[in-house]
């Protein structure tokens, strides 16, 4: 027997009698934030607007979904109409429906990320892209507010702060269209490619401490530090300790991909602490004589010397895909780390 709701009626008389206009709808939308590595950092592709509203604004790629088709469909037909560009693998960000964010009317756009290798391809505007064009991204945290900051045919810089978990309110849109520097901020964070925050080192430390103390096994501290920094830093694609051996260094406990087993110290950035007793902080690993890529994926790099009594004993080794990754605060803060570290860790 057919079930009947509690009006009374079969799902075909309900269906018949539904009014869809009872719940106004928005439009829904697709924008495309696809960035191109280069030897300098990121490059985003923004099209310079053809039509109000915005006219003459730089903004992402897209636009409306058409009846009949899925949102990932519109997001490859929009970027093709705009730009040229076919093929990409359009990652999802998020879905942006903040009330107001479109001048025009109600619309939610479903915003995409796709990175493309160096040498990617030269795009051609068209449709309602007057121009299209690769800019230089680069982003900084300063007291809680991020800038990203956009180099190409025009400067500008939109700054914004964090608002919930993963999304952010924009402070200055620095003359991008709608909200698309929050959607651009966003395909940043989730692809990897926005620098991290600001590192709490006096809450990781005092982890880091309570972790180790009275542990009188040093293999299970130090891994337990690399766990830890591994969970806290932001950006980073390995973090482990090299110990040394016999006059080389040898791979010790951490967290990443699998490492090179053996370094001499006449060798890397991990061979320069080891052999001078100083930090290394090496804002861009290409730039480095004689740095070993473990991952080729890996831009810049801090390396620490442990010591015992004065003479280093290993190395903490940190990697970040991301050029320019650690400051001078990293820097004192990870130091400070190591030498919690070294009264635990020296006597493997
Ligand atoms: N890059 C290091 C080698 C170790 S991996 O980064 C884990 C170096 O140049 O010494």
């Amino acid at each position: 027997m057919e079930l009947l709701d509690k009006d009374g009626l079969t799902e075909e008389e309900y269906l018949a009698a539904y009014r869809p206009g009872d719940w106004p709808r928005p439009s829904v939308t697709a924008d495309m934030a696809v960035f191109r590595e280069t030897a300098a950092g990121w490059e985003l592709l923004l099209i310079r607007r053809g039509g109000h509203p915005f006219l003459g604004k730089w903004a992402l790629p897209g636009g409306f979904c058409e009846p009949g088709e899925t949102v990932d469909a519109a997001a490859a037909r929009e970027l093709q109409e705009e730009t040229s560009l076919t093929g990409l693998s359009l990652t999802p960000v998020g879905f942006f429906s903040q009330p107001g964010r479109d001048k025009r009317t109600w619309t939610m756009s479903e915003g995409f990320a796709a990175v493309l290798p160096q040498e990617g391809p030269e795009p051609q505007a068209g449709d309602d892209a007057r121009e299209a064009a690769w800019f230089q991204v680069d982003s900084r945290w300063k007291e809680g507010m991020l800038t990203i900051c956009f180099a190409g045919q025009e400067r500008f810089e939109a700054t914004l702060v964090r608002d919930g978990a993963y999304a952010f309110s924009i402070l200055d849109a620095g003359g991008l269209a709608f909200d698309h520097a929050h959607i651009i901020a966003r395909a940043m964070e989730k692809m990897g490619l926005l620098q991290p925050e600001p590192t709490d080192y006096d809450t990781l430390n005092a982890q880091l401490a309570s972790l180790v103390e009275g542990v009188p096994h040093p293999l299970a501290n130090l891994s337990n530090a690399a766990a830890l920094l591994w969970n806290t830093l932001g950006g980073i694609n390995w973090a482990g300790f090299y110990l040394l051996e016999g006059g080389k260094l040898v791979l010790g406990p951490f967290m990443g991909k699998p490492a090179c087993i053996e370094i001499p110290l006449q060798k890397g950035v991990c061979g320069a602490a080891a052999r001078t007793n100083e930090t290394e902080l090496v804002p861009d690993v290409h730039a480095f004589p004689g740095h070993i890529a473990c991952d080729s994926a890996s831009r810049s790099e801090i390396v620490i010397p442990l010591r015992k009594e004065g003479h280093v004993f290993g190395v903490l080794d940190i990697d970040s895909p991301l050029l320019h990754r650690f400051t001078e605060a990293d820097k004192e803060g990870l130091e400070a780390f190591a030498r919690i570290l070294e009264k635990v860790a020296a006597d493997l």
